[in-house]
């Protein structure tokens, strides 16, 4: 059994960055197979990651369907689909990444869709932990990837804009039913003092702006290669024990 932990929040906030600073947390503690998944179509995982964002499942998804000339016969689409998920699934030190890109585009793809929701249950099961970077707003909450999640951290900075954004999305995520196992608050870039909750969700953690991070997010590099005892990086320890309710141990 895996444990899926999602991220959501206003724009800017924090998502991607608190996902990265999870996986540090998972990877301090030698917890293994990880999968990062970046559901943010417009992807920047992989570089606060540090590593080289390669060719996201929808592109080689589309190239494939593109070329249906150069699909030999007897193969089925699901088999194109499985293909263009492994393709996409990038073996990095400590984690595999799948970055998704455009998957649900305008056009029709429903039946690629829900080829791709079944092939990516089966492909979450390999690992002890995924983690799922999403974009901003609420529309992911529809989707798939914002789905059966155990814990969801609805990221928010200190300003009223932002909780107020991260309590809309705590409401929705009760209204929907969307198998969301449990909402936290987690501040982000905010030095505090934190709220106890937002309705509907009990903080996780604040995490204090951090002059390392900040700089990450400027000149790149690696948000992983904070050390554990960084502001943010201890905050994200914290989260990780309130998220999971120490499930690993
Ligand atoms: N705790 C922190 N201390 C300092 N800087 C931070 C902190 N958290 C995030 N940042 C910076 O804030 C910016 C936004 O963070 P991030 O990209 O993680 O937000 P996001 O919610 O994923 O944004 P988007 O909605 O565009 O996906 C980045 O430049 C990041 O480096
Ligand atoms: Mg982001």
């Amino acid at each position: 059994m895996s444990f899926k932990i999602a991220v959501a929040g206003k724009g800017g906030t924090g998502k991607t960055t608190v996902c990265s600073l999870l996986l540090g947390a998972l990877m301090r503690r030698g917890i293994k197979p990880l999968l990062a998944v970046d559901a943010d179509p417009n992807s920047c995982l992989a570089e606060y990651l540090g590593v080289e964002m390669g060719h996201t499942l929808g592109q080689i998804r589309d190239d494939t369907l593109a070329k249906k000339d150069e699909i030999p016969a007897g193969v089925s689409k699901a088999q194109v689909v499985e293909y263009a998920m492994h393709r996409a699934l990038s073996e990095q030190d400590g984690f595999d990444l799948l970055t998704m890109g455009r998957t649900e585009g305008p056009g029709c793809y429903c039946y690629v869709n829900n080829l791709l929701r079944g092939f990516m249950t089966e492909l979450e099961k390999n690992y002890a932990f995924v983690v799922i970077d999403n974009e901003a707003g609420l529309e992911h909450l529809s989707r798939r990837t914002s789905r059966n999640v155990d814990a969801l951290a609805v990221i928010s900075d200190g300003t009223r804009a932002g909780l107020t954004a991260a309590g809309r999305i705590v409401g929705l995520v009760c209204e929907l039913d969307i198998g969301v196992g449990k909402s936290f608050l987690v501040q982000n870039r905010h030095a505090g003092p934190c709220l106890d909750s937002v309705e509907g969700a009990s903080l996780a953690g604040c995490i204090p702006p951090d002059p390392a991070v900040e700089e990450i997010g400027k000149a790149g590099g690696s948000l992983l290669s904070l050390p554990a005892e960084s502001p943010a990086a201890a905050a994200a320890d914290g989260i990780l024990e309130a998220l999971t309710g120490n499930r690993w141990r």
